[in-house]
């Protein structure tokens, strides 16, 4: 190894000059195995999730349950690339609320959504600069079959067009325009709903509300629609029949910043590149200014499959090995690695470039990987 590293490292150096760029033949620099709890790696995975959530436009916030893999691969001179395998859990803060996932709750074992997400990070300590390049998530829920095994009398996820559903919405939000407010406000979207049997049906009903031109007054036979309008909270309904009576609660949470309206460049966003704010104060971080942020703007995307064990027959399982969350997340498929042009995120004149590699395969994964679950049951950690 000693005598075939300087072979290997001229060949290339003679190979790269056709680039001219010294930069180029970092991706010699070998990928590092870290440890899945060592305590900076929990840091740069919370900022890389964080990234993710304020990217996306729908759905829950995603909490991290543990750092099931990461590589680090240093960057000369530039800070580092990390290579991240998360399982996740979906909390109870819709994305759209930009509420941090530290302060959002885990939902309930029996209405849990978990899956794995792969991050590409980019983190340079000394010029203060967090970067979100590239993200996949695949979510499912928990397998309902396993759910009902524990705890028959749990509620269940219904469906969310069924009509039980939308009457806890519309019972529930008019309970709510009735009592709380002035303004009134319309239903946007059912996002998530469950129904158990308490002495008579009972359907718990999440849903997006967008504000209503309406006024009290006229509000059960007002048809006036906002064009363009967009969702200002999310509203936690329940509706229980049992005998003659029924039974109606709710509660609203409406989001800080609202989400901009469609055409309108968006200025205040948190998803452009982040500064690194000091260490103690994690969740202040700034947007880094830059002239474009729209290049800064991650790619990746969150996508639901269906329970397990909806998928799988019972009995079924020795058809071989299935992945149950195959997430793919490739910027490049080279093996040596390309470039990536980071120059927006400095203030500088000066060309910026990492070098990405293809994501790293989990076989090769360092021993003290996975890390410890913040939630270690098996019902919510993939396979
Ligand atoms: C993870 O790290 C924390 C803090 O450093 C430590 O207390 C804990 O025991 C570690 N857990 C495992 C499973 O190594």
């Amino acid at each position: 190894m000693g005598l075939l590293l300087p072979l290997v490292l001229c060949s290339l150096a003679t190979f790269y000059t056709v680039e001219s760029l010294p930069q180029e033949a970092l991706s010699l620099l070998p990928l590092l195995s870290r440890g899945c709890n060592d305590s900076d790696v929990l840091a740069v995975a919370g900022f890389a999730l964080q990234d993710v959530n304020s990217n996306r436009k729908d759905g829950y916030v995603l909490s991290l349950n543990r750092v099931s893999d990461v590589r680090e691969h240093r960057q000369d001179g530039l800070g580092s690339v990390f290579y991240l395998t998360l399982d996740v859990l979906e909390t109870d803060c819709h994305v759209l609320s930009k509420k941090a996932w530290k302060g959002c709750e885990a939902r309930s074992f029996y209405e849990s959504v978990y899956g794995q997400c792969k991050a590409i990070f980019y983190i340079n300590k000394p010029r203060r600069v967090l970067y979100l390049p590239a993200y996949n998530c695949i979510l499912r829920p928990v397998s309902r079959r396993k759910v009902h095994r524990m705890c028959p009398d749990c509620p269940s996820p219904d469906d969310l067009s069924d009509p039980r559903v939308l009457e806890a919405a519309t019972e529930s939000l008019a309970k709510y325009n009735n009592e709380n407010t002035l303004k009134q406000y319309a239903l946007f979207k059912v996002t998530k709903a469950s129904s158990q049997w308490v002495f008579g049906p009972a359907t718990s009903v999440e849903y997006l509300i967008k504000e209503s031109p309406c006024t009290k007054s006229e509000a059960s036979s007002c048809t006036l629609q906002l064009t363009d309008s967009v969702p200002v909270g999310l509203c936690k309904g329940f509706l229980s029949q049992s005998y003659s009576e029924k039974f109606v609660s709710v509660t609203c949470d409406f989001f800080e910043s609202q989400a901009p309206t469609p055409g309108e460049e968006n200025s205040a966003d948190n998803q452009g590149p982040t500064n690194l704010p000091k260490a103690e104060e994690p969740q202040q971080i700034n947007t880094a200014p830059t002239d474009s942020p729209s290049k800064a703007m991650p790619k990746g995307s969150v996508q639901y499959l269906l329970d397990l064990n909806d998928e799988k027959p019972e009995g079924s399982q020795e058809k071989g090995p299935v992945e149950a969350f195959p997430v793919q997340l490739d910027l490049t498929t080279n093996p040596q690695g390309e470039t990536l042009d980071v120059s927006f995120l400095f203030l500088g004149p000066m060309k910026e470039k990492l070098v990405v590699l293809p994501f790293p395969k989990e076989e090769k994964r360092s021993a003290k990987c996975p890390g410890p679950a913040q939630r270690a049951d098996p019902l919510v950690l993939p396979p």
